[in-house]
């Protein structure tokens, strides 16, 4: 029996959230039910509610500094769930992890290098190259059998040409593919023989679903340089607090890394992150375990739902994360009508796939970590949206 109450519908207004106060000016339509950026609607464990009220009950908030108490909760988490041993002096703690793949990339690439992106992912891969004026060179994600594959043949191609570095999203986001093994050692023999610097984006690594294992790149790296980006916000849905960590075994990339957030002057440590992540790390377990419980059921939910009553929308197999991906194609809406539909016919707000790129045309992905009786609404909205049209 679960502890937590995943059911109770909490009021998130006047928190100043994203996902609802931003409808509005996003979407144009403020009672939009929002399903889209990758925040959860569920209280975040007690323990990390304690240890904030603690905290704030402390009234000084001055300047912080990381404790080691930190360093040996991260180490714990990983070496628990994950059978990883992070050695402390490989971490590097920091303010989210895009400012981490800002950061990244330009301490270990130079202007206008060739940095690859595989797409449909999260957006911000794509500005993280742009904005550092480096080149974005994209290794689309083949669908096959319902499942997304990375195109080795083609990314080796593109290390063999030059390209320095790789964002991997692991596990993947849209879509949710935990890669296997086998899948990671083929990107690590890669980057082995083209001197490919991996970032491995891991923020989602501890939202897999049963049957399934995430495997941490670094894990079976031996000699190829790869950086993890972990963090403890999507998974005990504390990402407002702003606080990610870099696992870096390469002492001269560490510096440089650290280097740039110097300049930045964002390196303050913020003590309600610390607090948080610290209490989420050691007594956040069984809460994580109820919660997958419960998002295995609402995806099979609507994958249900849709299969039933819409077919024309396909849902894609979820491996890991609350976000699922909808193929959309068989509607025979363009992106613009597709964003139309959901939003002004259905009253939905998701993200479009286009957003991940050209490979998400004709997708859309929904955040399924709310209540189900919210969820629910969302899909009858949108059955009966379509239903409407014809
Ligand atoms: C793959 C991935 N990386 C990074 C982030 C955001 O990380 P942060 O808020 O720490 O910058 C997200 C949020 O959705 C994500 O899905």
């Amino acid at each position: 029996m679960p502890n937590s109450d995943f059911d109770q519908q909490i009021d998130r207004s006047g928190t100043y959230s994203l996902k609802y106060d931003a409808r509005k000016r996003l979407f144009g339509r403020e009672d939009a039910i929002p399903l889209w950026v990758a925040d959860m609607d569920f209280a975040a464990p007690e323990a990390v509610t304690k240890a904030l009220t603690t905290r704030a009950q402390h009234p000084l908030y001055g300047y912080s500094e990381y404790p080691q108490a930190l360093y040996e909760a991260t180490q714990a988490w990983f070496l628990h769930r994950h059978q990883w041993q992070i050695e402390s002096e490989h971490i590097l703690i920091c303010p989210g992890v895009v400012p981490s793949l800002h950061a990244s990339i330009m301490a270990l690439t130079e202007k206008h290098d060739q940095v690859i992106a595989q797409p449909p992912v999260y957006f911000p891969f794509f500005s993280a190259v742009t904005e550092t004026q480096r080149e974005l060179v994209l290794n689309p994600l083949r669908l096959v059998d319902d499942y997304y594959q990375i195109n080795f043949e083609q990314l080796a191609k593109q290390a063999a040409a030059g390209a320095k570095m790789l964002l991997l999203c692991s596990p993947h986001n849209p879509a949710g593919r935990v890669w296997s093994e086998s899948e990671l050692h083929t990107l690590l023999d890669i980057a082995r023989q083209y001197q490919l610097i991996i970032i491995s984006d891991e923020i989602h690594a501890d939202l897999v679903f049963t049957g399934q294992k995430h495997i941490p790149l670094a894990k079976l790296a031996e000699d190829v340089p790869v950086i993890t980006a972990v963090s403890a916000s999507k998974t005990f849905n504390i990402a407002g607090l702003g606080m990610s960590m870099l696992i870096v075994p390469n002492a001269e990339h560490k510096k440089a890394i650290e280097a740039v957030f110097n300049s930045w002057h964002v390196s303050a440590a913020n003590p309600f992150s610390i607090e948080a992540t610290i209490a989420a790390y050691r007594e956040g377990e069984q809460w994580l375990d109820d919660l997958m419980v419960y998002l295995q059921q609402t995806y099979q939910w609507v994958r249900q739902y849709f299969a039933e009553h819409l077919p024309a929308i396909r849902v894609l197999p979820l491996q890991s994360t609350y976000l699922l991906w909808l193929d959309c194609h068989a509607l025979q809406l363009d992106d613009k009508q597709l964003r139309t539909f959901f939003v002004q016919q259905a009253g939905v707000a998701m993200n479009p796939g286009i957003m991940f790129g050209d490979a998400g045309s004709g997708f859309m992905r929904m955040n399924i970590a709310s209540p189900r009786a919210i969820i629910e609404q969302a899909c009858q909205q949108i059955v009966q949206a379509w239903k409407n049209m014809g």
